[in-house]
């Protein structure tokens, strides 16, 4: 089993992080493809809390050997933050266990100032986004403009493209009467942050085919999902990335060939940070419900804003759409455990827009904005899930809504997680 994908099947924040620390388990190397420190995963290990934005959770085994793509977009100074914050909980992050791909894209100070601008210009239809500078540093990449992470191996020239790219973003940033950015203080950081990771710039998609033709078993790792993706979310209220499995081979350099797992995260029920169409979205007591109060860890508010997240009943049609564009083998639902005690539960399986029933989402956010669910009500279940670890432990009514799930989306579930701990996870093989 070469390579496996793991991908995220809704709009990102299904869990990802705890399924992969469970697959790098089994994994030569794990290996980022796409997005920034926009994403966050949050890991659970020995009642330690591990906050990744950047460095793949495969970083917490033993073995797994990390790589930061050529499909990312990098901030080095946060790079940094994080080797230094993992070190502190007893990680290693030698060069040995982490490479950062030469040809991955910088995220600079005038990346991060742009983003800010362009969400202040869009006002009310704003995106959202992180602020992290994403949308703006995949924009001087395709732009043909942007620096890559390999020029980083000569400070004083990644210094001159550092300050040509501040000094054109504050060109923009006056002309919308927007203060502009103070290079000295902004670059200094950078070029701290450029000599610590000198050692880790590696050519990773040679790295990865060498490892890959000599047997290695390579768990391809995404970040954001496939409803935010640039070309298959809901344009334009996604991120600038490529989060689908197909990003995957462009965003390390290996050919599908290797691939014979897709694995498709996805929640429970629905979530969604940022603006942008959510047709299963909940207001009042339901949504509060499954976002929880924000006291534990697992509640529904952004790991990488802390913004509370969008909640609402799981959408069928979306995580079917989804299983389709990545081709996925499997799901991994997660967070079941937080749909006990309700009476019932709704699952979205149709949308209807104007007169017709439509199994698949439309393409225009105007439609999307306006369809309604279709809903299938099954039956909830009382009893707390949180102990099971076999199918059979879980109540009859967890067992349908998870057939019901697998039968819609056309694709079998074989893993369910009932909570944050490592071992809370139900196989059903
Ligand atoms: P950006 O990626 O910061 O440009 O944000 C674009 C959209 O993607 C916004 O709606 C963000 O909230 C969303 N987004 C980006 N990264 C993540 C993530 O890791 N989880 C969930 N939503 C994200």
């Amino acid at each position: 089993m070469p390579a496996t994908i793991l991908v995220g099947a809704q709009w990102g924040d299904e869990g990802k992080g705890r399924i992969a620390d469970w697959l790098a388990a089994e994994s030569d190397v794990v290996a980022r493809y796409g997005g920034g420190d926009n994403a966050g995963h949050t890991v659970y290990v020995e009642q330690k809390v591990f906050k990744l934005h950047l460095i793949p959770s495969g970083i917490l085994h033993e073995r797994a050997v990390c790589v930061l793509g050529n499909g990312m977009v990098i901030n080095p100074v946060n790079l940094v933050k994080e080797i230094n914050h993992l070190r502190e909980l007893g990680a290693d992050v030698s060069p040995e266990r982490l490479r950062i791909s030469t040809r991955a894209h910088i995220i600079t100070p005038a990346h991060i100032a742009l983003d800010g601008a362009s969400e202040k210009k869009l006002g009310s239809q704003a995106i959202g986004t992180t602020l992290r500078g994403i949308g703006p540093a995949y924009l001087d990449k395709t732009g043909r403009r942007g620096i890559r992470a390999g020029e980083m191996a000569n400070v004083e020239d990644f210094a001159d493209m550092l300050h040509q790219a501040i000094q054109e973003a504050n060109a923009a940033m006056l002309q919308q009467g927007l203060e502009a950015i103070d290079a000295g203080s902004a670059v200094a950081p950078y070029l701290d942050a450029a000599q610590r990771l000198k050692p880790y710039l590696t050519d990773t998609a040679v790295y990865l085919n060498g490892r890959l033709k000599a047997g290695a078993r390579v768990l391809c790792e995404g970040a954001q999902g496939t409803l935010l993706d640039v070309d298959h979310g809901s344009y334009p209220f996604v991120t600038s990335s490529s989060p689908t499995a197909g990003g995957a081979l462009t965003g390390l350099g290996i050919g599908p060939g290797y691939v014979d797992r897709v694995v498709g995260a996805a929640k429970s029920f629905s979530t969604r940070v940022g603006a942008g169409p959510m047709p299963t979205e909940q207001h009042g007591e339901i949504g509060d419900r499954l976002r929880g109060t924000g006291e534990h860890f697992w509640d529904e508010f952004g790991t990488t804003t802390g913004r509370p997240r969008r909640c609402g009943w799981l959408d069928g049609v979306m995580l079917r759409y989804a299983a389709q564009i990545n081709g996925c083998t499997e799901l991994f639902l997660t967070k079941l455990d937080v749909l006990s005690g309700f009476d019932e539960l709704k699952l979205a399986v149709a949308y209807r827009l104007d007169g017709q029933t439509l199994t698949e989402p439309p393409t225009a956010n105007r439609d999307l904005e306006r369809v309604e669910p279709v809903y299938e009500t099954l039956p909830g279940w009382q009893e707390d899930i949180s102990a099971a670890r076999r199918a059979a432990d879980l109540p009859e009514a967890a067992r349908a809504y998870i057939r019901r799930i697998a039968a819609l989306c056309e694709t079998p579930v074989f893993t369910v997680s009932v909570g944050p701990e490592r071992d809370q996870l139900v196989r059903f093989d």
